[in-house]
């Protein structure tokens, strides 16, 4: 009868009203709660939970892992679709799979009952050797926004809150905790800010997660500069800030993260606990209007998904659907990344392939356990082997003595071993393991005919072998229909279209991160000298010749770039200018290709890349189509960030328009006048 009682209470708050406007509702319940209630707020329970106000109806808001896939517990009793990894889902450069696989990962989230997925990964690329390399989606800054701002906007279309992650230069995985990354204000600005300010400004991203280092010299969760200069004053962030888990252990105080604007300690009180609030607060050291501010946050996100309304007005959650599914191997399909195929040994043809050695280590493995937070439960996992198989039944015979095949496919690669792709250490090696390297020495010599299929989620040397298979297929982690999406692009009922979202250097020595231990993995300090020079912004500028460049990726159909025009040759103030081209299908099958938009700008006070990306898109032509594509560019395509007076700029002068297939591909191109 009490309990009734209460409950009609609550209901007639004005909080508690869906129709009234949101701030109203977010500071009618502010309002409400008293200093130990928002102490209460401030910090998680139970790993992935907040705690209920039970007083005010205010109940956990829940949060999950991960980025491919909903870990809703730790130890895999909820199963949940698995999705690619995020580089395999960039490499297909296809920003709507990109929100398509937002929403659907969103709809998992809310069918556990959750509300936030922690997830995406935006850190860039930043060493092939980082253990989360495979988390994170590219090198560059373009598309790891353009794909954000996707992901961001498919999740949150769902009422589910995304949680862009890690905010900020948390780009290996050694020293973590205690790191710190030193970094320039123009490589921040023009490398590694980009992505989480796009999903911020254009798409409104509800949480961020700080990171576990520190930014030049402060660790993310307490940084004033980072967290209420750059994200919430110039960027206008909205949603709340929460510590990556357990990170808020590590600063020196509560008071520092209040006034950083740090709104929520997962997943437990440390430097949040009541004694340590309380103290500070007495103490004078944070007033009760700046905890307001960060809690307002949460509130506004808390209604944002829906926690205090009724659960039948909310959009329904679904999970394992076979539409899930299917958008899993459509991801890992786009995604798959034809490296090599020399004489055209790709597609194998049925009629004529009678029998098929399928080898390697990779080929009997699942993968998607052993990768830290992104541990996914899949209610099944089609590995390699029984994609193959399943596509030649009684066709073509599959046998294991590559000597006796007229074709022989080698599964081999990284997993989520301990020491290869996978959170809480870097890659320990560049290399394939020794023995698969063996392996595939000595296979080739048994049969020419030997495609290697790469599973990993990072470049790997291919120094020792490239040269002696004819062809090299990148397949990533594809999720939970990999084996079905592999099968499907090697005997080509998928033509591949996938394009690499990061560099593969020949050696490591040769990547921007390892010229030195200062600058990889370093020590207390990581120097992050290479400045803007990330991926192939490097590698062309400095002239070294990757094993394969940004962008690149075969496919079995040939495209023909032509007719390059340019709305303007001269260009000022904020003109649009546009450039459109013809692209025609010229091969024999039907394909889909990226065309790639990079700017050089020829003469600048400052170095500048050789090239950087500033558009693509992805069409898809029937053989002998033709089609006519356009891009836009303003001067803001052409800027760069001016460290002296501290803002963007642009240059008057010449820039040339570089068009391509790949970063070193360029089929066409024009130059323009900024004046
Ligand atoms: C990872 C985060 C993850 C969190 C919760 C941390 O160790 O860095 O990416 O979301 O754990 O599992």
């Amino acid at each position: 009868m009490k309990e009734e009682k209460s409950k009609i209470k609550l209901s007639s708050l004005p909080y508690m009203n869906s129709s009234l406007e949101l701030e109203k509702r977010v500071e009618d319940l502010l309002e409400r709660l008293t200093l130990h209630e928002k102490f209460n707020l401030t910090a998680g329970k139970k790993w992935w939970y907040t705690k209920p106000i039970r007083r005010l109806g205010i109940k956990s808001f829940a949060m999950h892992d991960g980025p491919h896939g909903v870990r809703a517990d730790r130890e895999g009793k909820i199963n949940s679709t698995y999705f690619p990894s995020s580089i395999c889902r960039a490499a297909t450069w296809n920003v709507e799979l990109s929100i398509d696989f937002g929403i659907a990962i969103a709809q998992e989230i809310r069918d556990v009952g959750a509300h936030m997925l922690l997830a995406p990964g935006l850190n860039i690329q930043r060493s092939p050797m980082c253990g989360r390399t495979f988390e994170y989606q590219s090198e560059d800054p373009y598309l790891n926004k353009k794909l954000a701002v996707a992901v961001v906007k498919g999740i949150q279309s769902q009422n589910i809150a995304a949680c862009i992650k890690h905010f900020i230069c948390n780009n290996q995985e050694t020293n973590r905790f205690t790191s710190s990354s030193e970094v320039s204000e123009r490589a921040l600005q023009e490398i590694y800010y980009p992505a989480f300010k796009a999903a911020v400004q254009e798409a409104d991203a509800w949480s961020i997660m700080s990171c576990y280092n520190k930014v030049n010299g402060i660790y993310g969760s307490e940084d004033e500069h980072l967290l209420k200069g750059v994200l919430m004053s110039e960027w206008g962030f909205r949603g709340f800030v929460v510590t990556d888990w357990g990170a808020g252990s590590r600063t020196t105080s509560a008071e520092s993260c209040i006034n950083a604007g740090l709104t929520l300690e997962m997943p437990a009180a440390s430097i949040y606990s009541i004694p340590r609030l309380t103290q500070a607060y007495k103490e004078g050291k944070f007033t009760e209007e700046t905890l307001n501010d960060n809690i307002r946050r949460l509130l506004r996100v808390m209604f944002l998904v829906g926690l205090f309304d009724d659960g039948n007005a909310l959009l329904k959650g679904s999970r394992n659907t076979p539409e899930h599914q299917a958008l899993t191997r459509e991801i890992a399909e786009e995604g798959i990344v034809l490296l090599k195929n020399e004489m055209n040994i790709l597609p194998l043809d049925m009629e004529k392939v009678k029998k098929i050695a399928v080898i390697g280590p990779n080929a009997n493995k699942k993968t998607h356990l052993g990768g830290g937070s992104s541990d996914n439960f899949p209610p099944y996992e089609i590995k390699p082997i029984v994609g193959i198989m399943n596509k030649c039944t009684e066709k073509v015979e599959v046998i294991n003595s590559p000597s006796d095949a007229d074709i022989t496919i080698i599964f081999v690669g990284l997993t989520h071993q301990v020491g290869m792709d996978r959170e809480g250490e870097d890659k320990v090696s560049f290399n394939l393991p020794e023995d698969q390297i063996s392996l595939i020495i000595k296979t080739v010599k048994e049969n020419p005919n030997t495609i290697v299929v790469l599973t990993g989620g990072s470049p790997v040397s291919m120094k020792t072998w490239i040269d002696e298979v004819p062809a090299v297929v990148q397949a990533w982690y594809g999720g939970m229909e990999a084996g079905n999406a592999i099968a499907n692009i090697i005997f080509g009922d998928v033509n591949p279209s996938g394009k690499l979202p990061i560099t593969f250097p020949k050696v490591l020595s040769d990547s921007p991160a390892h010229v030195s231990d200062r600058t990889f993995p370093g020590d207390e300090k990581v120097f992050y000298d290479e400045g803007i020079f990330v991926g192939y912004r490097h590698f062309d500028s400095k002239k070294v010749t990757p094993l394969f460049p940004f962008g690149h990726g075969l496919s079995y159909t040939k495209f023909t770039y032509d007719n390059l025009k340019i709305s303007h040759e001269k260009v000022s103030g904020d003109d649009t200018f546009s450039i459109t081209l013809d692209i025609t299908n010229s091969g024999e099958q039907f394909g889909a290709e990226v065309i790639q938009l990079y700017i050089q700008d020829i003469e600048c006070s400052v170095e500048r890349p050789s090239k950087e990306l500033k558009g693509f898109i992805k069409v898809r032509l029937k053989p002998k189509e033709k089609i006519t594509i356009k891009f836009e560019l303003t001067k803001e395509d052409l800027s760069f960030f001016d460290e002296i007076n501290n803002c963007w700029k642009v240059e008057e002068g010449i820039f040339n328009i570089l068009i391509g297939s790949s970063s070193r591909d360029i089929r066409l191109q024009h130059k323009i006048e900024y004046i």
